[in-house]
């Protein structure tokens, strides 16, 4: 039986990957972004949407569940970086930066919580970074959203975890897409040496993960920041 997936953020970067993966393996794939998606694929549907906007990440939650009864996993994978001296970053970034990446994930995760509640089973897998670990400079407002999807994840776990559900995520170290590319070169350089293993991550290593923590024989892995690299927490 095919599963049931939604994965935000599925125009570009990891997301596009994952979704094509999953496609591949003959899943069905729910996903979003704000941009267009190229995606084409008879199990494939996207969803034009910001994920902080409450009431179409709803609409979404609702149709994929009206279309297919269930869903099997969620990836909180939409994201978006700021790289920037505290002293220098406007509000409004901030505020970007949270709606985006803390707030789209609660708003997906307590959507699909509900349906998965009725199933009694379901894999919630989040996104997070090695920036949080590593206390990189620069990075604060970045760390501290994703900061606040870790705890948020181990929370969650334990709200969810007589029911069925884990929920787990994922940190990797820089991998080559659009959110890393106006970062300084010797900065990259500089946080991979930091790193036990030292090259860029690779799309098939967060795949990994996630294969991991979705698998059926996963289901007493929960609450669990998983972070690439040799990094640790
Ligand atoms: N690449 C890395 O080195 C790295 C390292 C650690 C963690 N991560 C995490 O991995 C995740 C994916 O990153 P990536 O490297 O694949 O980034 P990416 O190439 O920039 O792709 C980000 C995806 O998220 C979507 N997105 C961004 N903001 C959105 C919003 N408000 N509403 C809906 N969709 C939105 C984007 O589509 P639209 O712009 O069309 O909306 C795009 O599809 C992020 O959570 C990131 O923090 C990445």
């Amino acid at each position: 039986m095919s599963r049931i997936f939604i994965i935000t953020g599925t125009s570009k970067g990891i997301g596009k990957q994952l979704a094509m993966h999953y496609l591949s393996l003959g899943d069905v794939v729910v996903g979003c972004s704000r941009g267009k998606s190229n995606i084409e694929h008879d199990c494939y549907t996207h969803y034009h949407l910001d994920v902080s906007d409450e009431t179409a990440v709803i609409d979404m939650v609702r149709s994929t569940k009206k279309q297919y009864n269930r869903i099997d996993v969620l990836l909180n994978n939409a994201g978006i970086a700021a790289m920037n001296h505290t002293v220098t970053t406007p509000v409004k970034t901030v505020q970007t930066v949270f709606n985006t990446n803390f707030f789209g994930s609660f708003l997906f995760s307590r959507e699909v919580a509900k349906v998965m509640l009725k199933q009694k089973h379901g894999r919630i897998i989040n996104s997070s970074t090695v920036a949080v670990p590593l206390c990189l400079e620069g990075e604060a407002v970045y760390a501290a959203s994703k900061s606040a999807i870790e705890s948020f994840t181990k929370v969650l776990a334990y709200e969810l975890g007589s029911f069925g559900i884990t929920v787990n995520a994922v940190g990797p170290t820089p991998i080559p897409t659009d959110l890393v590319k106006n970062i300084p070169q010797y900065k990259i350089e500089a946080l991979i040496e930091q790193q036990a293993i030292r090259r860029f991550g690779k799309f098939e290593d967060i795949l990994n993960v996630i294969d991991f923590f979705i698998d059926d024989k996963s289901s007493f892995i929960t609450g669990q920041i998983i972070y690439l690299g040799g990094i640790t927490g």
